[in-house]
């Protein structure tokens, strides 16, 4: 079998996949220090420390990068290319839904091969989404802790999460979907870099997939 490298990824969604994927790793650190911190909040050393506040700090910056990579995830799946558009893997056309079925039977090793593509497969594009849905969920409860001044993310915070502590505590909650979704996309990115000729992994860093070339 002959393979072209194929440009999969434009540069902006590669941005957005490390500056998503980093800010995260930073929020569910200084989140867990935040919710129960594990040592004192001021250290006392030749100066002082304020662990509590540079956590804080940490996490209101890394909170905004998140933000600015999720609003540009969303402004790819309407202005971004082929692959990068939400309709090329969104499980509502008959292309998508025939790839999300053969998808699960792959996974489930039911069947040996996989539908080529260029962009994700079905499966994965349905979890990508319910991911963005989730982080603007975040955001959300988010912003209603940070600007309790704002009528307008007052307003947004009672409507879905109902009290200050309620949203609190679905913002706790909600970090464990982004840890569970971290440790699964990891280990089936590795699966499919392994049992595909693909070049998943790579395409991440460089855009570039791997096809096989027709003659
Ligand atoms: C995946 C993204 C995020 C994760 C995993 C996360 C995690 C956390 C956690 C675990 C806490 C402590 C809550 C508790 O246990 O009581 C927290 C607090 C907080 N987070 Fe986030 N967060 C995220 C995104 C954001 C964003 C986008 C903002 C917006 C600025 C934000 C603003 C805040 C605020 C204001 C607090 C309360 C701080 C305080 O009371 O001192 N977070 N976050
Ligand atoms: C070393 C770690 C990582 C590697 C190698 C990696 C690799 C990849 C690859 C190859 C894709 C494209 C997969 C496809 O075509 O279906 C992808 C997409 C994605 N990754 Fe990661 N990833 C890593 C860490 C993370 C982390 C920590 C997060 C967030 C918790 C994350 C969130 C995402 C999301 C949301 C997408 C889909 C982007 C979209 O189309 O909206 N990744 N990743």
């Amino acid at each position: 079998m002959i393979y072209e490298r194929r440009l999969a990824w434009s540069v902006l969604f590669r941005l957005f996949h490390w500056f998503f994927a980093l800010s995260i790793v930073a929020l569910v650190v200084t989140g867990f220090y935040i919710g129960d911190p594990w040592t004192n909040t001021t250290v006392i050393k030749e100066g002082k420390i304020f662990t509590m506040e540079y956590m804080r700090y940490v996490h209101f910056i890394a909170g905004f990068v998140f933000t600015g990579a999720v609003i540009v995830r969303i402004y790819l799946w309407g202005a971004g290319n082929r692959q990068e558009k939400i309709m090329d893997f969104l499980p509502v056309t008959s292309r998508n839904l025939k790839n999300l079925f053969s998808t699960v039977a792959f996974y489930l090793y039911l069947k040996d091969n996989y539908e080529d593509r260029l962009g994700h497969n079905a499966l994965a594009g349905l979890f990508y989404l319910i991911t963005i849905v989730m982080a603007v969920l975040q955001i959300i409860s988010g912003f209603y802790m940070f600007y309790p001044e704002s009528s307008f993310w007052q307003s947004c915070g009672l409507l879905l999460f109902g009290t200050q502590g309620q949203g609190r505590f679905l913002h706790h909650l909600f970090m464990w979907y982004f840890i569970l979704f971290a440790f699964v996309h990891f280990y089936i990115v590795v699966w499919n870099d392994i049992r595909c000729q693909d070049g998943l992994i790579s395409s991440i860093f460089n855009g570039r997939k791997f096809r096989p070339k027709k003659v």
